[in-house]
């Protein structure tokens, strides 16, 4: 699930940031909203620095429960009631993996499905991509196969091709910079490691390594913090984002800034009628498949029929393009109508938008790009004029996706 695969935004048009243009403006019939002021921009610096001081948030882990107990305290300092929707599922994790040639250790990712063991072998570097004929030239039988990730071989079809040669293990080597993670898609009774493009160059055919692959399957007690104002079982409109982060990743841009952008709306609505109109939610386990958007969806399913619009916040914090909406595109072309200057682009579903889409409710996606340190342990940072940006932008829409007659 954590393979890259973000062809969608090339479809990103060029355009100019729109900056702070937009902090002004009327949201006329539907919410008169509080303004945007210097010492808000303070408070959501305020909420990235509590949602970033216990590393990453991970679903099930002790820094996400700490980050649901924050934003709970938030939203009911503002005057909304609060509760947890929890789901479980069931996630492998990697414990710790690498591969040992002579003195030297190089630590890799188990992809997603490998099996845990610990083997060793002599090395065979296969050319070419990994298919059965890339396999068989470089008779990998008894041994560790080297395979490089390529475009056209998924990862299963090139571990399976070593499996049926007789290979005892499979390290996959990145083809761009950066750690390789993914996904075998199944289970596959074969120990295989993704390695960097750097690391994978040390390797030697013949070399006698040590593959160690650690992995344990778990279950994962996720939860959902779901915010709204007493009483409000019908709202019309959900703005959420999701409040977890991967592995590694401290997750400021993905997603303290959408999780903060979610707050930054339920503050400056708090105390206008929008707010008896919606609810605020902050998704777990989205990292791990969209687990929580998907489970609210299935267990509120009453509510999520009635809504007339979902807005999702997903990196929104640092400007790689100008702030752009996928999702609905009736929505987001009606978005541009509003603000000329917003950018849409078709987005694959790849946030907590999806199940609401599927589910059959007008959606909009705002996000700015995907920046260099997604996923990243670089992840640290995420500026709250853009955050703020994206809220203003949000409450501009109102209009739009709640038009009043009905
Ligand atoms: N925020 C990211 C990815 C993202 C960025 C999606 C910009 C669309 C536009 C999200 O948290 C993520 O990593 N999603 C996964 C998919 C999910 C089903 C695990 C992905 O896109 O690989
Ligand atoms: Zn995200």
């Amino acid at each position: 699930m954590r393979v890259c695969s973000y062809e969608h935004m090339r479809f990103l048009l060029p355009g100019v940031l729109l900056g702070t243009l937009l902090v002004t403006s009327g949201l006329s019939q539907t919410a008169p909203v509080a303004p945007a002021s210097a010492s808000s921009l303070d408070v959501i610096s305020t909420d990235l620095k509590a949602l970033l001081a216990n590393g990453p948030r991970v679903a099930g882990s002790e820094s996400i429960e700490k980050a649901r107990g924050y934003l709970e305290a938030q939203f009911k300092a503002l005057g909304y009631e609060t509760r947890r929707d929890e789901f479980t599922y069931g996630r492998f994790d990697d414990l710790g993996s690498d591969v040992r040639v002579g003195s030297r250790t190089i630590a890799g990712n188990a992809l997603q499905g490998s099996k845990g063991a610990e083997v060793t072998a002599l090395l065979a570097l296969v050319s070419g991509v990994g298919t059965p004929s890339d396999v068989a030239a470089a008779n990998v039988r008894g041994k560790i196969a080297v395979i490089s990730r390529g475009q056209n071989v998924p990862f299963a079809q090139k571990a399976r091709n070593a499996l049926d040669a007789g290979a005892v293990g499979v390290i996959i080597v990145n083809n761009t910079m950066g750690e390789l993670r993914g996904t075998l898609g199944g289970t596959l009774d074969l120990p295989v490691l993704g390695v960097s493009q750097a690391d994978g160059a040390l390797l030697r055919s013949g070399d006698s390594v040590t593959l160690r692959v650690r992995t344990v399957d778990r279950t994962v007690r996720g939860a959902n913090v779901v915010a709204y104002k007493k009483g409000v079982t019908a709202p019309e409109i959900l703005f959420g984002g999701h409040m977890d982060s991967v592995v590694r990743a401290p997750g400021a841009n993905d997603n303290a800034s959408g999780t903060a952008a979610v707050l930054d709306v339920a503050r400056r609505v708090a105390n206008t009628p929008l707010s008896a109109r919606a609810y605020f939610v902050l998704f777990d386990g989205e990292e791990d498949g969209l687990r929580g958007s998907r489970a609210f969806v299935a267990n509120n399913s009453a509510a999520t029929r009635g809504l007339r619009a979902m807005f999702n916040f997903d990196m929104v914090g640092v400007d790689v393009t100008p702030l752009a909406v996928g999702g609905t595109d009736s929505l987001s072309q009606a978005a541009q109508r509003v603000i000329p200057s917003l950018q849409v682009f078709r987005d694959s579903g790849g946030s907590d938008h999806g199940p609401f889409i599927d589910a059959g409710v007008p959606s909009l996606f705002f996000h700015r790009g995907i920046d260099v340190n997604y996923h990243q342990p670089g992840d640290v940072t995420a500026d709250p004029t853009l955050i703020r940006d994206a809220t203003d932008t949000a409450l501009k829409l109102l209009d739009t996706a709640l038009p009043s007659a009905r």
